[in-house]
């Protein structure tokens, strides 16, 4: 979800404006997602990287998750929408953590769509815990080095429970991974559309369904030639 500060300087407005005006693609996007069938849905929302940005600004994106997450937990749970936080905790406050708990807990039994909040997300440093796990296991003596395999790697991430993803979509023209689902993206289909997030609708994300459909994925091999 990139091109939030962008969208609000083109206005004349603060960066947390563009923060805001943002929530509502991530409404059409879900809505989209559901209408469309797709079953996860994995949102970039704050990276690692991002603490680093001015402390007015992360606190707005904070103020932001807790406000929306208190506002829609219910109609993401009556609209089939089960959310999940992926990233590290350790650097939150009681009151995002308070949040996440609460959103996990009320959308749990929903079965349409996963969603999946990246938020405090890094995908090195997911894979440098994951080998910490590796390693630890190792060490133990319940896991053999011969025994291990792409499998065993994958298992070892945050998004062990998930599938690949299909398409990644950055936003406002970046072409970029910045760090996300590093491993994961192997044999993913990219698509950097130049639409600012705050701009992407419901009709850009069905625009990106149409995009991944006309993508030939052969996974290293070759094209089926019917005679
Ligand atoms: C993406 O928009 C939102 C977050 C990273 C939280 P940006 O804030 O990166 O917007 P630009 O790239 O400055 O336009
Ligand atoms: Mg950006």
């Amino acid at each position: 979800m990139d091109g939030n500060g962008r969208w609000a300087k083109q206005r004349g407005k603060e960066r947390y404006e563009g923060h805001i005006a943002g929530v509502e693609s991530v409404r059409s996007s879900v809505k989209a997602a559901v209408r469309n069938g797709v079953e996860w849905l994995t949102l970039y929302a704050f990276s690692t990287e991002n603490w680093g940005r001015p402390a007015a600004e992360v606190d707005a994106i904070m103020a932001l998750f807790c406000k929306t997450v208190m506002g829609e937990a219910k109609e993401l749970r009556d609209q089939g929408v089960r959310v999940k936080i992926m990233g590290e905790r350790s650097r939150f406050s009681e009151e995002v953590l308070k949040m996440i708990n609460y959103i996990e807990q009320t959308t749990a039994d929903a079965e349409r769509l996963t969603l999946v909040l990246a938020f405090n997300y890094s995908s090195r440093r997911e894979i440098t815990l994951g080998v910490q796990d590796i390693a630890r296991r190792i060490a133990e003596g319940t896991l053999k080095v011969d025994d291990i395999d792409e499998q065993t790697i994958s298992d070892s991430l945050m998004t062990a429970q998930m599938p690949d993803p299909d398409m990644i979509i950055r936003t406002s023209g970046e072409c970029r991974l910045s760090n996300f689902l590093l491993w994961q993206s192997s044999y993913a289909e990219f698509y950097f559309p130049d639409t600012l997030w705050p701009d992407f609708t419901e009709e850009e994300f069905d625009k990106a369904i149409e995009v991944f459909a006309k993508r030939d994925r052969r996974y290293g091999l070759v094209t089926e030639t019917k005679e």
